[in-house]
């Protein structure tokens, strides 16, 4: 059987407190489905070992990654000691970049048991994936300060729209949607006022409509898009959008559903020339640090979706599905039943609500 490779790096604030959570339930996964997991541990990717050593991650970091099968990440960032565009720019970007993880994928769903602060919403009324273009767009170190501390000042930041990039990520949305989903496709845009990008985004959907006749495609634009989110989130099966207006939807879906503590990710390289990176949609948390009361389950079902990837993989291990299931009904168990963190009315650790996810999958 396959043994695979995957680095544990827990990063700054709540991401020190999930991550072991993560762990733990994948340990229960592999030893309940004879899975070979080897974890191996970094320390860097952190604003820790930023304060020691000057630089986010050591210069041969990528060496050090590249034949991973995949990265568990937890959340960077501790704005009190490094500012947050230094400390994201040297890690997480990076990783997203280097690695060509062209697909942020961000499942979104309200659990029986989670109070929705949505009236009237109940488990099936929410469910869909928002794909994220995650290697371009909006996010760009291009442009720059002029006549600086003057009257004069003035700020260019550009955004980069690929056709390559644009035409990868509409691919892999109109496959989901076909192929795996209700065959329902948004397109999140903004063509009456971003007015060069986004009529240019609209027609690259148009394009790749082309080879998926079979699926709806709703373009809407992002402002009237995130009222529906909260207006009517029934209406979204799969939802596609630029690096920026992703970002956003993904803690807008997941608050419509309770909390964004359970918001996982997926940074994918669906090509697999590069490892892929799965990490909780969330982020270091600092105003709760230290506590022990960070929601773990975003974490966990980060795991869970890194399982799957895997089992989806070349010679894949069919029992890392079936690990993915048994995670994934654990936490619908526990969010059913309790324990709870704070951030769900709750007053359960940390710890409290991994060891009951971790022993419903034990079995
Ligand atoms: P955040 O996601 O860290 O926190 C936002 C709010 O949600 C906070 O009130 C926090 O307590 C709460 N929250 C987040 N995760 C939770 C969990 N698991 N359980 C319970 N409550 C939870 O966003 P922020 O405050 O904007 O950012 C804090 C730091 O994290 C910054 O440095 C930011 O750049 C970084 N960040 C990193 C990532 C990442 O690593 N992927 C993502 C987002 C933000
Ligand atoms: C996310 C985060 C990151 C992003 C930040 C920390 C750079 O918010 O993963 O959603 O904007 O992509
Ligand atoms: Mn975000």
């Amino acid at each position: 059987t396959r043994r695979f490779k995957i680095a544990a790096i827990a990063g700054d604030g709540i991401g020190k407190e999930v991550l072991p959570e993560g762990l733990k339930v994948l340990a229960a996964a592999a030893e309940r489905f004879n899975l070979h997991l080897d974890f191996a541990h970094f320390p860097w990717a952190s604003c820790d070992w930023y304060m020691q050593h000057g630089e986010m991650m050591p210069p041969d970091w990528k060496e050090q990654l590249a034949d991973m099968d995949a990265i568990y990440f937890g959340a960077v960032g501790w704005p009190a000691l490094v500012p947050d565009h230094v400390s994201l720019w040297g890690s997480l970007l990076k990783f997203r970049r280097e690695f060509d993880q062209y697909i942020n994928l961000r499942p979104v769903r309200l659990f029986e048991g989670v109070p929705c602060p949505l009236a009237g919403r109940k488990p099936g009324d929410i469910d869909f994936f928002v794909v994220r273009e995650n290697t371009e767009g909006e996010y760009t170190n291009l442009g720059g300060v002029m006549f600086p501390g003057t009257e004069r000042e003035m700020v260019i930041q550009e955004s980069v729209f690929t056709r390559h990039g644009t035409d990868r990520v509409l691919r892999y949305a109109f496959e989901l949607a076909h192929a795996r989903r209700r065959r329902h496709l948004t397109v999140a845009t903004k063509s009456n006022g971003i007015a060069i990008s986004m009529p240019w985004w609209d027609g690259r959907a148009d394009a790749i409509h082309a080879d998926y006749p079979q699926v709806i495609v709703d373009k809407q634009h992002i402002d009237i898009l995130t009222a529906r989110f909260v207006l009517q989130p029934d209406r979204f099966d799969v939802v596609v959008a630029s690096n920026l207006f992703g970002d956003i939807l993904s803690d807008l879906g997941p608050a419509c559903t309770g909390t964004i503590g359970l918001a996982p990710s997926g940074n994918l390289n669906p090509d697999r020339t590069f490892p892929s990176l799965f990490e909780p949609v969330h982020g270091s948390a600092p105003d709760i640090a230290g506590q022990g009361i960070a929601n773990p389950i975003a974490m966990i079902w980060s795991g869970a979706m890194m399982l799957a990837f895997l089992a989806a993989g070349p010679n894949p291990d069919p029992r890392c599905g079936e690990a993915h299931d048994a995670i994934v009904a654990a936490i619908e168990a526990v969010l059913r039943t309790g324990p709870r963190t704070a951030d769900l009315g709750g007053t359960a650790t940390t710890v409290e609500v991994g060891d009951a996810i971790a022993a419903r999958v034990r079995g």
